[in-house]
């Protein structure tokens, strides 16, 4: 089979790792990488025998790309996911895929109407323990599900993170280029499966705070209650925050009539009439998961399934991050789905 030929835009932190896993890949070829830094570009482009570009448009002029990793600072995704969709090529956008709903709906229905492929990040979907507990609860293993409960308790800095160079200091904690903080950069995977298991969101009412990142503009703490459209209930709570910082974890919690499941960190534990079962997912390393979602969409690039994690799919987890700013800002309960009018949107 010919080999897809991929180039990454933007050689950070997460840009590096999708630039490995291309090069993984025996479906895909690492063709180009760019970055507005050129030593970065160069670097990375080096490492793994790739092109070294220092814009996008260097990038979708390259006959030999075919599909775009669009892996720059948030507020990028939707205007270079667009210009790389006009000139023909499939698009991987990292999450949060758009700052505005309004970009993110105008790049989902534009890449619908090209033909193209448009994926999102959310690599948390090929966690084994993860999909063990989505067909738990679509087969009914739980019963009917009443209650999902998330937690995201996480350290960023500001001078390990927010503020840790240059390029964090552009765009990292700001309304304008992040789009938003602790929910929409870090818990946004949360809510992505917090919505694949428990479905649409009928109602939300949120709140957000920063409550120690006095460099930072945006959320380090927020809360939330929501009503799914099947009766559900849920909650969210999210930070970055965490003291001690190696105490950091993350939770979602499943409960039915028949039992309950929680998935801590990477492992799944499942409770239920029938008894206990423990699925130990500790074994995954940071690349893994983001390396089988790209293989994933490298695969429906060639065939015809539609990709699962799609522009569609991203849209809702940005709807909800949304729904909560709305929610805390306004001091009311926000209902789903947004409308054009609402704010902040
Ligand atoms: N899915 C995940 O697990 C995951 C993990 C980390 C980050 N992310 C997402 O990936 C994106 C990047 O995050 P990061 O931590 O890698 O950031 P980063 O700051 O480390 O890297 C961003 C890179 O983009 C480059 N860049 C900026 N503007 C550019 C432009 N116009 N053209 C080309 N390159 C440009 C910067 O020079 C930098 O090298 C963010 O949206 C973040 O939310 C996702």
């Amino acid at each position: 089979m010919d080999r897809i030929g991929f180039a990454v835009v933007g050689a950070g932190v997460i840009g590096q790792v999708h630039a490995k896993n291309v090069s993984m890949l025996e479906s895909c070829k690492l063709v180009a990488v760019a970055d507005q830094v050129r030593k970065r570009a160069e670097l990375v482009g080096q490492k793994f025998g790739a092109k070294a570009y220092t814009s996008i448009d260097e990038v979708v002029k390259d006959p030999e790309v075919e599909a775009v990793v669009i892996a720059t600072p948030s507020y990028l995704h939707a205007p270079q996911t667009l210009y790389a969709l006009q000139y023909g090529k499939h698009v991987l956008v990292e999450k949060p895929m758009a700052t505005t709903l309004r970009g993110a709906r105008l790049i989902s229905e534009s890449a619908k109407n090209a033909g193209l492929r448009l994926g999102v990040v959310f690599q948390e979907r090929y966690l084994e323990t993860v999909r063990q507990l989505k067909e738990l609860v679509s087969d009914g293993g739980l019963g009917k599900v009443y209650l999902i409960e998330a937690e995201l308790k996480w350290w960023r800095g500001e001078s390990d993170y927010y503020r840790s160079d240059e390029i964090a200091r552009s765009w990292r904690g700001y309304w304008e280029t992040e789009g938003g903080g602790v929910l929409m950069n870090q818990a946004i995977h949360t809510l992505d499966l917090v919505l694949w298991l428990g479905g649409e969101v009928e109602e939300v009412s949120g709140y957000i705070s920063n409550a120690s990142h006095p460099s930072v503009e945006v959320e380090d703490v927020a809360t939330a209650a929501i009503r799914f459209r099947s009766g559900a209930l849920g909650t969210i709570s999210a930070t970055v925050n965490i003291r001690p910082t190696n105490r950091q974890y993350r939770k979602i919690r499943v409960l039915g009539t028949n039992g309950f499941a929680e998935i801590h960190d990477l492992s799944l534990r499942i409770s239920t009439e029938e008894g206990e079962v423990q699925v130990d997912g500790s074994g995954v390393v940071f690349g893994d998961l983001h390396r089988a979602l790209l293989a994933d969409f490298a695969d429906c690039i060639r065939g015809e399934r539609e990709f699962p994690v799609n522009g569609d799919e991203g849209i809702k987890s940005l709807e909800l991050v949304k729904a909560i700013y709305l929610s805390s800002e306004r001091g009311v309960k926000v209902s789903l789905p947004l409308r054009w009018g609402d704010g902040l949107l």
